[in-house]
């Protein structure tokens, strides 16, 4: 079989990807109190950089350091440190590697330790206590203008320090995925209302950032197929957004869905699909979860799309390409379990390294310990599950393997425990 995965994509800007394989963003927490990077990310990347895969994002990093998921991840925002985001660039960029930076503002799901009062579209904070996010307040229109500099400058530093491109996070709930949504936006300025103000932050951001970074430098968004939330961003105003996107030229655009409330872009939160019918547990349970959509909105969007979330048979992967439902393919979670065997096994068909490959397929249900009923599970499944791959994250940085065996519930303590000591030594400037 030829195998679609390894053939080269030349981007809007010009610049070329070695491959179709990208490493999906991870929040990583391995910054240091300043918020910058540290040996343990640049020993992360090395290893996921091996990989050989032609795109590689890192985990979300803030355009505000008091606006964050967590405090131990990197922002830049003038907050120094440039040789060492140097370094974790020329690290990522090994073997002609693309290397983009992912730049985010958390808005109303900023840590309550990180900022006990966020800004946000409007004041209504996320229902949703268990996340452990701040009371949100309604930015000004001074406060918005910030917003859109702030991305355009981190951009313009990713440029300066060697990373190869950036993208904007307009997904999962954060910042401009809050503007996008009536359940988060209800101004009465021309930043909310009718989807055209809505998507207005979004928009704006992009033109300064490709002001920021020129012509030839790759600029990405990621977007919410939907929301997944009745009253929230939905499938139809997402199409939309994208034709508005594919006008201002981006170079490749990242399909995700849900946000903290909904993680559909982990394959879990309810079972609704994004035109918000009701899907049955085999619907639930095959690959991509985003690839009908990127059928659907493939003729709106003259631009490259990468779809993300449940990728992971070659096969399939293959078949999404071919049918041209997506260009790109990415991958984020095998990442953690099997950080150096990846690329080997999707480019070249090689398994020897990849002992267990049915855990490329699933959640680790089985990491959850044998007491674990499905009412705890459900309600630890989403930040559990992920505090699981979290604390695999922090293995690989520390020069450790991947922990197979961790229970969901010790990797959570662990997470916890990390999350305590590193927001103990944040430094509030
Ligand atoms: C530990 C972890 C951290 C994540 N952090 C981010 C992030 O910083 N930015 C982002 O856009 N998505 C983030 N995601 C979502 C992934 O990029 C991806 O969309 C999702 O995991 C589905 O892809 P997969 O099935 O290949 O894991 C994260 C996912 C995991 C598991």
């Amino acid at each position: 079989m030829n195998n679609l995965l390894s053939a080269p994509l030349q981007l809007p800007c010009g610049a070329v990807l070695k491959n179709r394989l990208a490493k999906a963003a991870m929040t990583e927490g391995l910054a240091d109190p300043m918020n910058r990077v540290t040996p343990e990310l640049l020993r992360l990347y090395k290893r996921w950089a091996g990989n050989g895969f032609g795109l590689m994002l890192t985990g979300n990093v803030q355009v505000d350091r008091h606006h964050m998921e967590r405090s131990s991840n990197v922002a830049i925002d003038g907050n120094g440190g440039l040789e060492d985001l140097q370094r974790l660039a020329e690290i990522g960029r090994q073997d002609g590697a693309h290397f983009w930076v992912q730049l985010n503002h958390t808005g109303r799901q900023t840590a309550m330790d990180v900022n006990a009062s966020p800004l946000a579209p409007s004041a209504i904070s996320l229902p949703m206590a268990e996340a452990g996010c701040g009371q949100a307040r309604a930015m000004t229109q001074e406060q918005v203008a910030d917003v859109i500099r702030r991305f355009a400058d981190a951009a313009a530093v990713c440029r300066e320090t060697g990373f190869t491109g950036v993208q904007i996070h307009a997904a999962h709930g954060y910042l401009l995925s809050q503007f996008l949504s009536p359940l988060a936006n209800a101004r009465n300025d021309e930043w909310g209302g009718p989807l055209e103000n809505r998507a207005r932050l979004l928009l704006e951001t992009v033109r300064a950032v490709r002001r920021a970074v020129g012509a030839d430098f790759p600029v990405s968004v990621k977007l919410n197929s939907a929301d997944f939330q009745r009253g929230g961003f939905d499938f139809e105003e997402s199409m939309t957004v994208v034709s508005w996107l594919s006008e201002e030229r981006i170079d490749l655009l990242e399909i995700s869905g849900g946000n903290y409330e909904q993680p559909q872009m982990a394959g879990m939160g309810e079972s609704a699909d994004h035109q918000g019918k009701p899907v049955t547990a085999s619907t639930r349970a095959r690959e991509a979860y985003f690839l009908d959509y990127a059928r659907q909105v493939k003729p709106r969007a003259s631009v490259p799309l990468m779809i993300t979330g449940g990728m992971r048979g070659v096969a399939s992967m293959n078949e999404a390409l071919s049918s041209q439902a997506c260009q790109v393919v990415g991958i984020a979670r095998p990442m953690c379990t099997h950080p150096d065997s990846l690329g080997k096994y999707l480019l070249n068909g090689d398994r020897q390294d990849l002992p267990s490959l049915e855990r490329l397929l699933e959640i680790p249900r089985d990491a959850l310990g044998p007491d674990i009923d499905d009412a705890t599970f459900k309600r630890l499944e989403s930040f559990g599950v992920l505090g699981w791959y979290c604390e695999q994250i922090e293995r690989i940085g520390a020069g450790l393997e991947p922990a197979l065996d961790l229970t969901v519930l010790e990797a959570l303590q662990n997470f916890q425990q990390h999350k305590a000591d590193k927001t103990r030594d944040w430094a509030r400037p």
